[in-house]
């Protein structure tokens, strides 16, 4: 893979492009700070927006990119259906809600936000119609295993496109990243910096000095060289702007096996198989 710039994508199953890297708005508030980040984002070149309903922040995200003055066909927008809509039975109100926070009349990615058990096949079928119906470009599931995704694809019509997962050199998820390739799934890392907890790790940190870019940059171009969508947050412009300065280095095959080393299926946030919210 030749990544030459933050716009470059990859192609879904279903044929629509995918940006490889963008702007995860999870804890951005709604109003200056979601307005200022998405807008900064947009303006350094990034063209994906990852937020979900339980962000609270579609209406600055969507205010942001009528404000940013890219056609919006040039922009990929992400957004979630939250548990509770699963649990309620109001999927279809949920995506009807979001959409109209957000402003659009379409949205890219549309993703079951976790496996709500007993209910994500429900869900799933409203987001096959959502899809059928032309509303959303894509269709895809978070947080969800392998044993979850196999349950799901044994009764789905349409094969979710995208899998996004917490992922990230202490959990590198080695065994589902096989597992969805072979199913043509595309990979995303949420969490790509470990939440902001992996950036003085001794290993990540030396191979920063010996590239001469930021642990951030290490990790984020070790997900790219990985074939793994990646999202990071800041609502810092210079971070933002730093985060997406990846393309002008490279990691070595043994530079990779390093940061493979690392991985302890180490979680920072709730597993998919026992989680209570
Ligand atoms: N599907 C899901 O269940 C799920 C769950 C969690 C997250 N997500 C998505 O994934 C996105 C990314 O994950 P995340 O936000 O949890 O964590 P993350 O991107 O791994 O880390 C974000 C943290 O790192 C800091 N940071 C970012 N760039 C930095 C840099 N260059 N140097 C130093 N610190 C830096 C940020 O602080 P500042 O903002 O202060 O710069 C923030 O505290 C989310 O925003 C959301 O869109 C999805």
């Amino acid at each position: 893979m030749n990544l030459k710039s933050l716009q470059d994508t990859t192609t879904l199953h279903n044929g629509v492009k995918m940006p490889w890297f963008g702007l995860g708005v999870y804890k951005v508030q709604e109003g200056e700070e979601a307005l200022k980040s998405v807008k900064a984002a947009i303006k350094a070149g990034y063209r994906a927006i990852d937020t979900a309903a339980l962000y609270e922040n579609e209406e600055s995200v969507g205010q942001a990119i009528k404000e940013s003055g890219v056609p919006r066909e040039e922009l990929f927008i992400t957004t979630k259906v939250w548990n509770s809509d699963q649990r309620n039975d109001s999927v279809m109100e949920a995506f009807e809600t979001s959409l109209k926070k957000l402003g659009l009349e379409y949205v890219d990615l549309y993703l079951v936000h976790w496996p709500v058990k007993e209910k994500y096949k429900q869900t799933w079928k409203v987001l096959e119609q959502l899809y059928k119906e032309g509303r959303v470009r894509a269709i895809g599931v978070s947080n969800f295993n392998i044993r979850q995704l196999e349950d799901l694809l044994a009764d789905a019509e349409i094969k979710p496109m995208v899998n996004q997962v917490e992922l990230h050199p202490l959990l590198s998820q080695p065994e589902l990243r096989k597992y969805c390739k072979n199913q043509e799934i595309q990979i995303e890392a949420w969490a790509p910096l470990g939440q902001g907890r992996l950036l003085k790790h001794p290993v990540l940190t030396e191979l920063a000095v010996r590239h001469n870019k930021s642990t951030a940059q290490v990790i984020l171009r070790w997900d790219l060289q990985n074939e793994i969508v990646t999202i990071p947050k800041s609502v810092k412009e210079h971070r933002i702007i730093e985060n997406a300065d990846i393309f002008d280095f490279e990691l070595s095959a043994s530079d990779i096996e390093k940061i493979n080393a690392l991985n302890e299926n180490k979680r920072f946030g709730a597993d998919p198989e026992t989680f209570n919210f």
